[in-house]
């Protein structure tokens, strides 16, 4: 199982505001479907409402909460109490649903997905962006750049992947 975060940032690190994402880059919004398509991902509850509360379709999708009882729409999706149960979970899907596993989201999430992840695909936008939730600083000398492309609608940003390569 590979375990990989995809995750869109503003230059000050801004990923969401009022639970939202704060752009719209329609090429971004692709690169994410194409990419986690039939695949599992993992996200948090927060981004879960940010959804409205529905799940990715085509996808297995694992919502992570410290409360499962009050999650609305649960049956939607699989609910877990922790990222290992998240992960667990992954594991015995991966025959159906491939062996690269998806990091939705958010900050929180992934924070707690960074120990156990081997790969993070960044949308890197070339703007500063007001809002509440931030993707966390990583280890650049664990993580490696290993592929960027740049573009530039409807404004400046890099697709890049980082590799995680042990020290
Ligand atoms: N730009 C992007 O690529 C991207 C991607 C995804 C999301 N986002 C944005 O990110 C924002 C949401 O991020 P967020 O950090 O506020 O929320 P989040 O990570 O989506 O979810 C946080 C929730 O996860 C649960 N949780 C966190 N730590 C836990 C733990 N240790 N054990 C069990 N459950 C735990 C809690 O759920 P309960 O409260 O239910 O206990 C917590 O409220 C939104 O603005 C969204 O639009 C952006």
């Amino acid at each position: 199982m590979i375990v990989s975060q995809i995750a869109a940032m503003a230059k000050n690190r801004t990923i969401g505001v009022d639970n939202d994402l704060p752009w719209h880059i329609p090429e971004d919004m692709k690169f994410f479907r194409d990419t986690t398509k039939d695949r599992i991902c993992i996200y948090g509850r927060k981004t879960y409402e940010s959804l409205g509360y529905k799940p990715f379709p085509k996808r297995f999708n694992i919502v992570i909460t410290r409360n499962p009882d009050a999650v609305p729409n649960k049956e939607a999706v699989t609910v877990v109490t922790s990222i290992e149960a998240a992960l667990e979970v992954a594991r015995s899907q991966v025959a159906q649903w491939g062996q690269e596993v998806f990091i939705c989201g958010g900050e929180e999430i992934y924070k707690l997905a960074l120990p156990y992840s081997d790969r993070i695909y960044l949308t890197e936008i070339h703007k500063e962006y007001p809002g509440h939730a931030f993707f966390p600083e990583f280890d650049k000398t664990i993580f490696k750049e290993v592929y960027r492309s740049k573009r530039t609608d409807p404004l400046p940003f890099d697709f890049v992947t980082y590799e995680k390569f042990s020290k």
